[in-house]
């Protein structure tokens, strides 16, 4: 046996003012996505943006269901439409924030593991590292440079073994 140990690269903001401009844009963007999010029974939104290289933005919010399982996380929600409408579309970064009125959230709000998962298969798919902004309205934010910095070990391809 022996014990290995695993980094993590992020940058850590105290706030949106101290990102680049396009980081900053990005995460109005998302601010502006929590509008559209459907949350009835958990009563917490998720916003999303995602940036293109062609320079498109697209927007992704949380889409609940009274049959809980059915609905689907913001991230998503994006990056499925991306997929489904456009998928030869290379993405450069993602904004991620939330929202609710139940409480104060204090600090940058994670993605699920679910959509690291499929967050992490685009980024392979495309062949180049996407971009991450985690945070929280007037709070601080988390960026990595990379999906493979927040799901070292996640399920890929070649586990699957040779395909026919
Ligand atoms: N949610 C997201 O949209 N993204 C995540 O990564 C985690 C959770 C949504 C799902 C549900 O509508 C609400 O947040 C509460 O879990």
């Amino acid at each position: 046996m022996s014990k290995k140990e695993l980094k993590i690269d992020f940058e850590h903001f105290e706030g949106i003012d101290q990102l680049p401009i396009e980081d900053q844009q990005l995460c109005g963007r998302a601010e502006k996505a929590l509008e559209t999010a459907y949350a009835p029974y958990s009563r917490f939104r998720v916003g999303t943006a995602i940036a293109l290289e062609d320079g498109k933005i697209v927007l992704g919010s949380n889409q609940e269901n009274v049959a809980y399982p059915s609905g689907l996380c913001a991230e998503r929600v994006a990056l499925f439409q991306i997929g489904a409408s456009d998928p030869e579309a290379r993405i450069l970064a993602m904004a991620i924030t939330a929202h609710t009125s139940a409480f104060r959230i204090e600090s940058p709000v994670t993605s699920c593991g679910a959509c690291l998962q499929v967050m992490a298969e685009f980024e392979k798919k495309q062949g180049s590292p996407i971009a991450v902004l985690f945070y929280c309205r007037g709070g601080a934010v988390i960026k990595v440079s990379s999906i493979q910095a927040l799901l070292p070990f996640g399920f890929v391809e070649e586990r699957l073994g040779s395909r026919a």
